[in-house]
C-alpha cells in the first residue's frame, strides 16, 4: 500500500478530490479495480490525476484523437518509457494492450490512467466491452493485478452513459468521481479577490473554471473594482484571448449535438436575457417543443442551472403541480456565450472599457447577478 500520498502544494483545494483519488489507489484491495473521473473541461482533472501518478510513480497516457492503430502505438510507446523495457512493444489490439497495462503494475497498487478516453472509444467502440471483459470478477489477470485503472474524460454524455444502464462496465467501477466547477468563495479565493462586490462581477464571466485564470488569462486578474471594465477588454472580450471564442470550442468539443447552430441560438436566446422555454423559442424562431431537447442536453452538458419553481394549484395538492422553469444560466459556456454573443455582430474595436458596463451589466445578466449574489451571501 502507498503510504505517502501528500497532495502538492500547487493543487488550489480539491482535498474531496484528492482523498478520493488516493483513497481508490490505496484501497488495499488484491484485484485490478476500475474507476471513473469526469467533469466539465478545464476544470483540473487532468492537472489531479497526473499529480497523482507523479506522488504515487502511476503510469499516465493521455490520449489523441487518433486512429486506433495509432492510438496503441502511442499507448505501445508509453508503455516502454514506464517499464523502462530494453524490447520494443507492440499491441495488436485493445485486449492485449489492457492486459499488458495489468501486469505491468502487479506488484504493486499504482494508478493507470487513461485520460480522454472518449477519444479511444469514439475511434474503438468496442472498448469500453473489451475492457470490461478484462476486469470480469474472476479473471486471472485481473486477480493478479493490483492497477487501479482510472478512464478520465470531460465529454460529459458520453462519460455519463459509460456507467448507465446497460452500458458494458456498468457495476464494474468503484469510483465514479465528477471533478466540479469550484464554488462562488472558491473560485473569489483562487482568483485572489477579497471585495464580494468584485467577486461576483469576475464570477458572472469566467464561473469556476481554474483554467480560465491560469492558462486562458495567464494570470490576469483584475487590479479592484475600478480595474474589472478594463480587465474585460483585456481577456474576455480581447479576441485574440483563447476565451474569447471559448464558448463556441466548448459546444464543438462536444460530441452528439447534431444541430450546433440550434445550441449556440440557444445560449445567445439565455445572454439576451431570456429565461423561460417560451422566451428561448421566441427568440431563436422555433417551438417550445423544438428547443426542449437542445435544454435538456445543456443542463446536462453544463447544468445551465435551472431553478425549477413548483407551484401547487391548490394546497397540498403536490402530485398536481405545475412547473414554470427559468434557466439561470451558470456555465462557463453560456457566461462566456452571452458576453461574446453581445459583441458577435461588432468590430472587436467597439469592445472598450466603457462599453463593457452595457455590454455585460445591462440585458445580458439580467436576473442573474441578483441571483448570483443572493447564492453568495447564503454560503
Ligand atoms: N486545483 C487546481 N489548482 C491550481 N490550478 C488548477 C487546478 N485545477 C486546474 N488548474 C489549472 O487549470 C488548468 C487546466 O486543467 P486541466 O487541463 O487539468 O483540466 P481538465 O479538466 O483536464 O480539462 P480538459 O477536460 O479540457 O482536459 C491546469 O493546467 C491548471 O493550470
Ligand atoms: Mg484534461
Amino acid at each position: 500500500m502507498i503510504s505517502l500520498v501528500g497532495k502538492p502544494a500547487d493543487i488550489f483545494d480539491r482535498d474531496r478530490e484528492w482523498r478520493a483519488l488516493t483513497g481508490f489507489v490505496t484501497s488495499g484491495q488484491p484485484h485490478a479495480t476500475l474507476g471513473v473521473v469526469s467533469g466539465r473541461r478545464r476544470q483540473g482533472k487532468t492537472f489531479l490525476l497526473e499529480a497523482l501518478c507523479e506522488v504515487t510513480g502511476g503510469f499516465y497516457f493521455a490520449a489523441d484523437q487518433a486512429t486506433e492503430a495509432e492510438s496503441l502505438r502511442y499507448l505501445a510507446a508509453a508503455v516502454v518509457e514506464f517499464t523502462g523495457s530494453p524490447l520494443p512493444v507492440r499491441f495488436d489490439d485493445w485486449r492485449q494492450a489492457i492486459d499488458t497495462l495489468l501486469a505491468v503494475t502487479a506488484d504493486r497498487e499504482l494508478p493507470v490512467v487513461i485520460d480522454e478516453f472518449p477519444y479511444l472509444a469514439k475511434a474503438s467502440p468496442s472498448l469500453p466491452s473489451v475492457i470490461q471483459a478484462a476486469l470480469a470478477p474472476r479473471r486471472a489477470e485481473r486477480l493478479r493485478s493490483r492497477a487501479r485503472l482510472l478512464l478520465c474524460g470531460s465529454a460529459m454524455s458520453f462519460m455519463g452513459s459509460l456507467l448507465s444502464g446497460g452500458a458494458p462496465l456498468r457495476g464494474r467501477a468503484g469510483l465514479e468521481l465528477i471533478v466540479p466547477t469550484l464554488d462562488y468563495r472558491l473560485a473569489a479565493e483562487f482568483w485572489g479577490i477579497d471585495d464580494p462586490r468584485l467577486a461576483i462581477q469576475v464570477h458572472a464571466i469566467v464561473g469556476g473554471t481554474p483554467a480560465y485564470r491560469r492558462e486562458f488569462v495567464e494570470d490576469d486578474t483584475p487590479n479592484g473594482l475600478g480595474d474589472f471594465d478594463n480587465w474585460a477588454v483585456r481577456t474576455v472580450l480581447n479576441p485574440a484571448s483563447p476565451l474569447f471564442r471559448e464558448a463556441r470550442y466548448l459546444l464543438s468539443e462536444e460530441p452528439g449535438l447534431r444541430d450546433p447552430g440550434l445550441y449556440h441560438s440557444v445560449l445567445a436566446a439565455v445572454a439576451h436575457g431570456n429565461s423561460t422555454s417560451g422566451g428561448i423559442a421566441s427568440y431563436v424562431g422555433r417551438k417550445a417543443s423544438d428547443i426542449t431537447h437542445p435544454l435538456a442536453v445543456l443542463e446536462v452538458l453544463w447544468s445551465a442551472a435551472p431553478r425549477t419553481r413548483h407551484v401547487p394549484r391548490k394546497p397540498h395538492d403536490l402530485p398536481h403541480q405545475r412547473t414554470t422553469r427559468h434557466l439561470l444560466p451558470s456555465d462557463p459556456a453560456t457566461r462566456l456565450g452571452r458576453v461574446g454573443a453581445r459583441t458577435r455582430h461588432r468590430p472587436p474595436v467597439a469592445a472598450t472599457p466603457t462599453s463593457v458596463r452595457k455590454q455585460c451589466a445591462g440585458t445580458a445578466f439580467r436576473g442573474s447577478l441578483p441571483e448570483l449574489g443572493r447564492r453568495l451571501c447564503h454560503r
